[in-house]
């Protein structure tokens, strides 16, 4: 079976795209001969993806969006469907991870706020305004919402974070049985550790917390984007195309211990 996309003149929507997992996503989307919409809250990033795409001879368009707002995302899929003509896939990946651990009773309510917004509401509200577009061209498409290992276990010290990444896997599943008849297939992607800026703020970019990481996988080394990027396009993938609801689990062996 083939795997690849091979869809020009699919579009897809990639949020997150500045950085780390989303940027490499974004031009493995471009790749597979999808126009990709690079859509991030941080400006100079996302057009330096949007022109590395550009510079291997594929198509994109950068727009500035933060998830939490709704009129952001509305104006970035407009301007999406306005330059490129049709929604067909978008993966729902910008996050943001917890400024310092704390216990729950002592968890910081702004911080809870901050992070169940940018990290469930944000994959909700995209979903929102991307579904009416995909229906739209009534061929169907799919979409892919970022989770994490920490929506498959508790983590100690982040009941924000790992309360987020759980709603984005329920989320998903919800979502999947609503559209799955009208052949949007909806699933999420749960990295464990990989190596992007995330992961260097979180161990703080040293070789000691690097390893204290590392210790926790199986696999004895980080992810890479690239395994990550490369999940997510074969998700919105033909070859995919039983895949409903699934929450697929990219983690060297992190979780099943
Ligand atoms: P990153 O920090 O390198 O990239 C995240 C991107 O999201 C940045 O470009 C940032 O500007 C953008 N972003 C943050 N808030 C936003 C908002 N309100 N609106 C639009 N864009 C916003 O992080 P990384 O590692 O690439 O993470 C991507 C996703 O993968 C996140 O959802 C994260 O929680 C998840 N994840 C990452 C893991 C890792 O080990 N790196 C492990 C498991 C999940």
């Amino acid at each position: 079976m083939n795997s690849r996309l091979h869809y020009s003149g699919r579009v897809a929507f990639v949020t997150g795209a500045a950085s780390g997992i989303g940027r490499v996503a974004a031009l493995a989307f471009a790749r597979e001969g999808a126009s990709v919409v690079c859509a991030d809250v941080s400006d100079q990033g996302n057009q330096e993806t949007a022109r590395m795409i550009e510079e291997e001879g594929g198509r994109a368009l950068a727009i500035q969006c933060d998830v939490t707002r709704t009129e952001d995302i509305k104006a970035a899929l407009d301007k999406a469907v306005e330059v490129f003509g049709r929604l067909d896939f978008a993966f729902n990946n910008a996050g943001i991870e917890p400024r310092k651990a704390a216990p729950t009773a002592d968890y910081d309510e702004e911080e809870w706020n901050r992070i169940i917004d940018i990290n469930l509401r944000g994959v909700f509200l995209c979903m929102k305004h991307e579904i009416p577009l995909i229906l739209k061209h009534g061929e169907g498409g799919a979409i892919v919402n970022t989770s994490s290992g920490a929506g498959i276990i508790g983590i100690k010290g982040s009941p924000a974070y790992t309360a987020a990444k759980h709603g984005v896997i329920g989320l998903t599943k919800a979502a999947a049985l609503d559209y799955a008849a009208q052949n949007i297939r909806i699933n999420a992607i749960c990295p464990g550790y990989i190596a992007t800026p995330m992961m260097d703020r979180f161990t703080g970019g040293t070789a000691e917390g690097r390893a204290k990481v590392i210790a926790e996988e199986p696999a004895g080394r980080m992810g890479t984007p690239e395994e990550i990027a490369a999940a997510a396009v074969w998700l919105c993938s033909d070859a995919a195309a039983f895949m409903v609801g699934h929450a697929m689990v990219i983690d060297g062996g992190q979780t099943i211990q």
